[in-house]
């Protein structure tokens, strides 16, 4: 066991883990951040996606003691400070980008990460950046036209689901 701190949403975080502790399990067990799903736990689903250092991490994928000192954020941390709905957030809603609901936490910050290195994707490169999440409820249409919208872009011309 030893002792793992990170910047979380913005605030230092610690947390005993072992070796073997994923990060998905430090912020879901160990700092009650429970946003953030586990679909699968084999690499598949991208329900477990986050920003570690701005970059989208399949947080079951990675080991909490290797990530001393990362700036983490979850989909907790993608709501507005007053706790309404973020931009991507609101626009999952809007757009009707999910059914179940276990798939979003890790569309969001994969949506995040990709508005972050391209502000204004075209449908096949959102298509494109987001083949690492599964959805088993949508058709993945509305899904396109959330992170559209999100991004600023006209949806019109997107058919819904
Ligand atoms: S739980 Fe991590 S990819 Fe499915
Ligand atoms: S909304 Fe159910 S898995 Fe995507």
């Amino acid at each position: 066991m030893g002792k793992v701190t990170m910047t979380v949403n913005g605030r230092a975080r610690s947390a005993e883990v072992e070796g073997r502790t994923l990060l998905s399990s430090f912020l879901r067990d160990g700092l009650e951040l429970t946003g953030t799903h586990v679909g699968c736990d084999t690499s598949q689903c991208g329900a477990c996606v986050v920003l570690v250092n701005g970059q989208a991490v399949k947080s079951c994928t990675a080991f909490a003691a290797d990530l001393d000192g990362a700036e983490v954020t979850t989909v907790e941390g993608m709501a507005n400070p007053d706790g309404s709905l973020g931009r991507i957030q609101q626009a999952f809603q809007d757009y009707h980008g999910l059914q179940c609901g276990y798939c979003t936490p890790g569309m969001v910050m994969s949506t995040a990460a990709l508005l972050a290195e391209n502000p204004k994707p075209t449908e096949e490169e959102v298509r494109h950046y987001l083949e690492g999440n599964i959805c088993r409820c949508t058709g993945y249409q509305n899904i396109v036209r959330a992170v559209m919208a999100a991004s600023g872009q006209d949806v019109g011309a997107l058919a819904a689901e």
